[in-house]
């Protein structure tokens, strides 16, 4: 193949991945396995985690290979021309584990190791060819919102980003997670936290909107979930909360998220004004009122908006090998990225 193949590794939180694009970013395989272990603690163990990439990546990886040769037949890992893998930010013990692999896989093959940042790899997934219907030319603003990150990002060019704003405390991702714990709700709690404010009243219970109104695009979800926590505290303790009640309180703090984060990113898209596109990714992305809410704030400035597959939106190697594509096609396999994108996100 004339473009050649690259094979990516994702190992930088709890998602252990693989994938193979040829140089056109087709994918021919790829693969995402979540880590289940860290349920009961309500969080991600960084030793489990680490144990878990060390465990099961060799056999993703040797299962993405054959896969990629059921895809495309006569493929061979040979014909692979780079080997790439997220570096960082990350949880340090899964970056060593997917980083050895792929540069031990690099150097037996003779190839390229491209080091690739995570969060440019989540900043670039959107022009995957074919994922934007009109595609994602630079430059666009990204808002990255995840169990992790909480971010707006000017994504100005490859290797140029600019981070215009992200939250001061928790990541967004986390707000959910911890209300839904208040509420009883499993981990992670996103989800089960939307399903069940479709039974409340989001205008049910007053909660403060952090940092509405105020200038730039910074987040701060703290607040949110103190007065939530209040609000049960202050609750008769020999009153069980009932389903109803709950309802409302899961509306009305995701209502609260919606109004900030609509506000937030009204002001990003003011911060850069050359932006003619509003990608979300992440997690929290999946969320169908915050989507909506995006896409109304896009609309009335005139801009696009996307919101890659979840399947994109979250951790995975798609992203990842796509990054390292981009770079090598520029030229660039050991350049890093610019701007301050470095700062630690987990
Ligand atoms: O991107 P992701 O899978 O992993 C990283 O954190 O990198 O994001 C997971 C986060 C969790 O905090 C989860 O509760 C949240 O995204 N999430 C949601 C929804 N689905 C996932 N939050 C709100 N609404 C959702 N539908
Ligand atoms: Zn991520």
């Amino acid at each position: 193949h004339p473009g050649g193949y690259v094979f990516a590794i994702e190992s930088s939180c709890d998602e252990t991945a693989c994938a193979v694009l040829d140089g056109n970013g087709r994918v021919l395989a790829e693969a995402v396995l979540s880590q289940a272990g860290h349920a009961e603690f309500g969080g991600v163990v960084p030793e489990i985690a680490a144990r878990a990439h060390l465990l099961h990546l060799p056999e993703l990886a040797r299962r993405v290979l054959a896969e990629a040769a059921i895809a495309e037949p006569g493929f061979v890992p040979a014909d692979l021309v780079a080997v790439a893998a997220s570096t960082g930010p990350g949880l340090i013990g899964g970056l060593i584990v997917g980083s050895g692999l792929g540069r031990g896989l690099a150097l037996s093959l003779g190839v390229p190791f491209v080091p690739v940042n995570h969060i440019e790899a989540h900043a670039l997934t959107a022009r995957l060819p074919g994922l934007v219907p009109g595609g994602a030319e630079f430059p666009y603003l990204l808002l990255l919102v995840s169990g992790g990150h909480c971010q707006c990002i000017a994504v100005d060019g490859l290797g140029s980003y600019r981070r215009l704003g992200g939250t001061i405390d928790d990541a967004a991702g986390e707000a959910f997670d911890k209300v839904a714990k208040l509420l009883g709700l499993g981990w992670p709690g996103g989800p089960a936290l939307e399903r069940l404010a479709l039974e409340g009243d989001p205008a049910a219970i007053p909660l403060p909107r952090p940092l509405l109104g105020r200038a730039g695009c910074d987040f701060s979800f703290s607040g949110l979930k103190t007065a939530v926590a209040q609000r049960l505290a202050g609750r008769p303790a020999d009153q069980a909360l009932d389903r109803r009640e709950a309802a409302d309180l899961a509306a009305s703090f995701q209502a609260a998220v919606a109004d900030v984060m609509a506000d937030r990113v009204r002001h990003a898209l003011g911060m850069m004004p050359e932006a003619t596109l509003l990608v979300a990714a992440g997690g929290v992305a999946a969320n169908a009122t915050l989507r909506s809410r995006l896409a109304a704030v896009a609309s009335a400035q005139g801009v696009r908006f996307a919101a890659p597959p979840l399947r994109l939106c979250t951790d995975n190697a798609v992203m990842v090998a796509w990054t390292a594509i981009e770079r090598l096609r520029a030229g660039a396999v050991e350049g890093g990225v610019s701007g301050d994108l470095l700062t630690p996100a987990r």
